[in-house]
């Protein structure tokens, strides 16, 4: 795909009366449409073409660059592997992410990384993705930052994540709330409003621990003094020392927030460790905003689940079974009542389906049989229906007894 084809989507909102009397015309249009078409056969479906270049299931990609950010960060540069079949990387909407997925030990392990170059750069070949060692990361991070090299061939879901801007539905004011790594989406965001492909503002703060923790620092201070009008950085430190000009100390509070954006004017987009997560949406609550205003990154599976208020303490490292019914087969598998669903699967090495790992995808839906799990509060995005009907998704489950589950058949569409 190129940018021609982007061109052709032109999409006018007129006015609401406008819009829907156009729809009156809708069935005559089409039944002359009818009339006039050729009896032969298409031999072309633009429609299903376009479709399957932006939501690819899965797309092969290589790498091309590793470049050292800080001590702890990378940004692995991904381009297309025309000879496993991935002609174009699909396009993307600033802020979303990719699900990697990568085999260790004979396991599939799946993680989303956020793209933190911009979808202008996707259509020029290239994704970015950032990654920081982070000591509590799992094994994922630390194992690419050990084993990828340039020409490393890897594995990828297409764009996903609800983190981006929609003028449909977002205000013209973007604030971005960044904790350590979590500034990747919003270097996409700030180029693409730089590059003219958002129309809003972007008041960017970034809490980091330390100086040398700062990612990016010297380009986004560059889109903003060449946007003056557009892109505003405030970087936050919680450390002691700090020698850095022009940047706050401490946290991101309320009271902080509150000086540099009108925040009720604004939509929120959050991204980082889960510790921020928690410390940033107890500040916000003073706003008293309404959820719609507010958009999170998925931040990957809950490190300390046991720690809500809600988990059952009795149950904390107990062991339990899981039978599950996959792909055709029924296993029995162990699990810890503090390690997701989703994980001991992993273990047992099914390859079940995940994507973000946050609650939010829904890949991981499962139907519960039998037995209680307990379903993470920041990261229960299931539909009412599914609540209703006891489909529960792995990677927000945690088991507080044996549990049975099915993995529906056509969802175990790998990627
Ligand atoms: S992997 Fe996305 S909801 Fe579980």
């Amino acid at each position: 795909m190129n940018d021609k084809d982007y061109e052709k989507i032109d999409i006018t909102i007129k006015s609401n009366t406008k819009d829907i009397f156009a729809f009156t015309k809708l069935v005559p249009d089409r039944i002359k449409r009818i009339e006039k078409a050729s009896n032969e056969p298409l031999t072309e479906d633009p429609i299903n073409d376009l479709a399957q270049k932006l939501h690819p299931i899965r797309q092969h990609l290589k790498i091309d660059q590793i470049i050292d950010n800080t001590k702890s960060t990378k940004t692995f540069r991904l381009i297309s592997d025309f000879e496993r079949g991935t002609e174009q990387l699909a396009y993307f909407r600033a802020g979303q992410y990719l699900s990697l997925k990568v085999e260790i030990n004979d396991e599939w392990i799946t993680r989303p990384y956020s793209i933190s170059s911009s979808p202008k750069e996707s259509l020029e070949g290239f994704y970015d993705i950032t990654m920081k060692k982070e000591e509590d990361d799992g094994f994922l991070t630390p194992y690419i930052w050990e084993n990828w090299k340039v020409g490393t061939k890897v594995i990828s879901s297409g764009p996903e994540g609800f983190m981006y801007y929609e003028p449909l539905r977002d205000k013209k004011h973007i604030l971005g709330l960044a904790g350590g790594s979590g500034i990747t989406p919003f270097r996409s965001i700030a180029k693409a409003i730089a590059e003219g492909e958002i129309d809003a503002k972007l008041t960017l703060m970034y809490g980091c621990s330390d100086e040398d923790d700062i990612i990016f620092f010297d380009e986004l201070k560059q889109l903003e003094k060449e946007n003056l009008d557009k892109i505003k950085v405030v970087i936050v430190l919680s450390c002691e020392e700090v020698t850095l000009k022009g940047c706050e100390t401490g946290f991101l509070t309320a009271e902080l927030i509150d000086k540099y954006a009108d925040v009720s004017n604004s939509s929120l987009f959050i991204c980082g460790p889960q510790i921020m997560y928690e410390f940033v949406e107890k500040e916000l609550e003073r706003f008293n905003l309404p959820p719609k205003q507010i958009r999170r990154e998925a931040f990957g599976e809950i490190k300390n689940i046991s720690a809500f208020s809600g988990f059952p303490k009795d149950k904390i490292d107990k062991n339990f079974k899981i039978t599950v019914h996959i792909g055709g087969m029924i296993k029995e598998v162990p699990a810890k009542s503090t390690e997701s669903v989703l994980v001991a699967l992993e273990r047992a090495k099914l390859a079940p389906p995940s994507k973000c790992r946050s609650g939010e995808c829904g890949f991981c839906r499962s139907l519960l049989l039998d037995g209680d799990a307990y379903i993470s509060p920041i990261s229960d995005w299931r539909r009412d229906a599914d609540k209703k009907f006891n489909y529960i998704h792995t990677c927000s489950s945690y088991p507080i007894s044996d549990l049975e589950l099915i993995i529906p058949r056509k969802q175990h569409r790998d990627f």
